[in-house]
């Protein structure tokens, strides 16, 4: 099936986030070092990327490293963070071309130097782009932003810049990482895993969860027009009755 032509051009999300995950697995089923599919994966970044772009959705988010990730091996760990900053550094002029800009959320003060640098000078490289922005989550915690976020509102409390009752959710949205940023409509997941895993815990709290078997390396701009398809197909009710809908889109 040809997914592409059948999106409503008119119900493209503005923001999708993708937990990408199974490149370990990928690489293993192959009898390969797992770090060959974390450099395949980057192939299916491109696929995700350019899909989006294609849908002009705003917004893509795409887990690329948690905290927890540097439990790994730590071979695995500085193989990860090399792939990081070669692939940022190649990728550069093909994000201008695209006119997307490069954002990062999550702690990019504890990641590697180099890493550190080659973010920084990326972001501020597409800086004024117009088109798709892509968010990296990179030493990216959802429960440690939320923590963040709380300290830095107390802070302001106890300093008297804000009141009691100005503590309401757009202000604590508006201290996360994800500052000025819409929540994803639609949240992805590959490689059969259903879980979150620290995740933009307060974002999803409505948003749509698509979750395919399909490993990371392996997943391609049809994978990503199938999620959308299917997450077009859904009815989102936000604690309302179906009927009401119904007479609400009548209204449209
Ligand atoms: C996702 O693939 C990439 C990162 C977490 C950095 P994994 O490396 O988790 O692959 P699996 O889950 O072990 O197959
Ligand atoms: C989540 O994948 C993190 C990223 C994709 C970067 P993991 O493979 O680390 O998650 P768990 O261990 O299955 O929860
Ligand atoms: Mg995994």
């Amino acid at each position: 099936m040809n997914y592409k032509e059948k999106l409503d051009i008119n119900r493209i999300p503005e923001h999708v986030a993708i937990i990408m995950d199974g490149n370990g697995r990928w690489a293993t089923e192959k009898g390969q070092m797992r770090l060959v599919g974390h450099a395949t994966g980057v192939e299916s970044v491109r696929e995700a990327l350019t899909a989006a772009t294609d849908l002009q959705i705003k917004y893509l988010t795409l887990y690329a490293f948690s905290t927890e990730n540097w439990n790994r091996p730590k071979a695995e760990v500085d193989g990860l963070m090399d792939l990081l900053v070669t692939t940022i550094a190649s990728e550069l002029e093909s994000l201008n071309t695209n006119d997307v800009r490069l954002l990062t959320i999550g702690n990019s003060d504890e990641l590697p130097e180099s890493c550190k640098n080659e973010l920084l000078n990326a972001v501020k490289r597409t800086e004024n782009n117009k088109g798709t922005v892509l968010i990296l989550a990179l030493n990216y915690s959802s429960k440690l932003e939320i923590k963040q976020a709380v300290k830095r509102i107390a802070e302001k409390y106890k300093q008297g810049e804000i009141e009691l009752d100005e503590i309401n959710e757009e202000l604590i949205q508006n201290h996360l990482y994800t500052a000025g940023i819409p929540d994803p409509e639609l949240m992805i997941r590959t490689s059969g895993e259903i879980r979150i895993s620290n995740f933009l815990l307060w974002q999803l709290a409505y948003s749509e969860l698509h979750f395919t078997p399909v490993l990371w390396p392996d997943f391609k701009k049809e994978d990503f027009y199938r999620a959308i398809y299917e997450y077009q197909s859904r009815q989102r009710r936000f604690g309302m009755i179906a009927e009401q809908l119904n007479e609400l889109n009548k209204n449209d």
